[in-house]
């Protein structure tokens, strides 16, 4: 089968948003505790994150990081993780059914997003609590200094203020999973009223309001209309959550899901814009995908403990990832670069252990899941413009999403180098694809590095033992002439050609 594309530096989309290439730290599982933070393990620094950790973190590409939630985040009480260590209490985290010690918070986490050079995106909590914590934490983490919560942060040894701009209000409160769960009305005013307060204290913060958990919620779509109906002026984004698995051995629709992706996106658009209609408002709402990512929730290691066991960091949605979750991930990433005009801001969920990229061995080593590929190459090479890619491809049917394209691309321009990448997905599971791509409106170009990710067996899993016997290698296919690029892009596959 062959997929016919133009490219052309004139067709821009938006863009290439640092923020779409953000991560996630929570409070769960081995996330924080024996995952970022291990004052016992050998390349602990003097803040007890472990530096081997720090450099994947880096080498990963990630720009901003959501924290403490997730669902963590609506039975927090932040100030318990602040001051001495010694005098922090211990509470239950209803959420993971855990036990959370707070020997790390919110002063920690800063100190390590300086470390890791990413930006902070704070979650507020909107379950259990309320405007005046909200107004607290801000105070806390924002004002220069002279109230009772900003000097007790210079006490805390942080004498400049941290200045955080993007704040979460909320999480997930569509569900009723979240702890102070609510209607669309009920969170449609308390964050409305706490976004107000918010920027009482700081007019500029950029504020995200929950929009829904998953579009496959009963909720989707009158959800967003109802908050954005009451929130719109106080708030600059609108928050999307999805995960995609592999479900009943239907590897087809699986491979498909950046199709699912799209669809969500163009629909919280299509939603957000028709509240801006109804409310005459003159600004845009644009999103925030701040939980994406592959995640087999029905599997054993999502299963939180119960009864008695309220463990401290217990080993929870560890999952392996095998090269088709990874071919997925870069085809998510794909599909969030070519919403770049409205999509501002995403989130992979998460960072380290939890359904996450990077991987630590309690006291060991670290290492790399197959998502980490697509992940990184496409944070370090995506520069400049997003380019739509003009695509005639062949058509797969799929059990869950009916007739999708196979092929899946979009491509990046930095007027300033010259370099021209694409990204492109084969999602086929049985036919390789010829990618026929005319670059004519670029003059002359030449290849860079093509390099593909595939395995014949696409369920091969990285491991501790082994998370380097398929990494993405070079596409001897690749070949350009007259100004058309020619590729072979192999079933399952994903693929950065980078030209200049
Ligand atoms: O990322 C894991 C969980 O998924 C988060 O805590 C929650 O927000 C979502 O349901």
């Amino acid at each position: 089968t062959t997929a016919r594309a133009t490219v052309d530096p004139a067709f821009i989309v938006g863009p290439v948003r640092r923020r779409t290439f953000g991560s996630f730290i929570e409070h769960l599982g081995r996330c924080v505790y024996t995952g970022i933070y291990d004052p016992t393990h050998p390349s602990a620094d003097q803040d007890g994150f472990r530096a081997d950790v720090m450099e994947l973190v880096k080498e990963l590409g990630v720009s901003t990081v959501r924290y403490p939630g997730g669902n963590f985040v609506s039975g927090f009480r932040w100030e318990d993780s602040i001051g001495p260590k010694e005098d922090r209490p211990r509470r239950l985290d209803l959420a993971w059914h855990s036990t959370e010690p707070n020997e790390f918070g919110l002063d920690e986490f800063m100190r390590w997003c300086k470390k890791a050079d990413v930006e902070p995106m704070m979650a507020i909590n909107l379950g259990t609590r309320g405007v005046a914590e909200a107004i607290d934490i801000l105070d806390y983490c924002n004002i220069p200094g002279g109230t009772s919560w900003s000097d007790e942060r210079r006490k805390n040894g942080a004498e400049d203020p941290y200045r955080i701009k993007m704040w979460c209000l909320g999480n997930e409160m569509d569900g009723p999973w979240q702890t102070g769960h609510k209607t669309a009305e009920e969170y449609a005013r308390i964050a409305t009223e706490t976004a107000r307060a918010m920027r009482q204290v700081n007019p500029d913060l950029e504020l995200v309001a929950c929009g829904s958990s998953t579009s496959d919620m009963t909720t989707f779509g009158s959800w967003e209309y109802t908050v954005l109906s009451e929130a719109y002026e106080q708030v600059d984004y609108i928050s999307a959550h999805e995960y995609y698995y592999e479900d009943n051995d239907d590897l087809a629709s699986f491979l498909a899901s950046g199709h699912k992706m799209s669809n969500f996106i163009e629909s919280v658009v299509a939603t957000a814009d028709a509240a801006r209609a109804a409310g005459k408002h003159k600004k845009r709402i644009n999103i925030s995908f701040d939980e994406w990512n592959v995640w087999y929730q029905k599997a054993t290691p999502s299963q939180p403990p119960t009864g008695d066991d309220w463990p401290i960091a217990p080993a929870l949605l560890e999952d392996h990832y095998n090269v088709a979750d990874a071919v997925v991930v870069g085809d998510l990433l794909i599909t969030l670069l070519r919403h770049t005009d409205r999509v501002h801001s995403a989130s992979l969920a998460q960072l380290v252990n939890v359904i996450a990229p990077i991987m630590t061995v309690p006291g060991g080593k670290t290492w790399k899941q197959t998502t980490f590929h697509p992940f990184a190459l496409t944070a370090k090479h995506a520069q400049g413009e997003v380019l739509q890619v003009a695509l005639k491809s062949p058509k797969i049917h799929t059990e869950r999403h009916g007739e999708v394209d196979a092929l899946t691309a979009v491509a990046t321009h930095n007027e300033s180098t010259g370099e021209v990448v694409v990204f492109a997905v084969n999602r086929s599971i049985d036919d390789s694809a010829s990618l026929e791509l005319n670059l004519s409106g670029f003059g002359d170009l030449e290849i860079v590095e093509a390099l593909t990710y595939f395995n014949d067996d696409p369920y091969w899993k990285a491991s501790p033992e082994d998370d380097t016997s398929v990494v993405p290698a070079v596409n001897e296919s690749v070949a350009l002439s007259n100004g058309q690029l020619d590729a072979h892009l192999p079933a399952v596959s994903w693929s950065v050609i980078r030209l200049a």
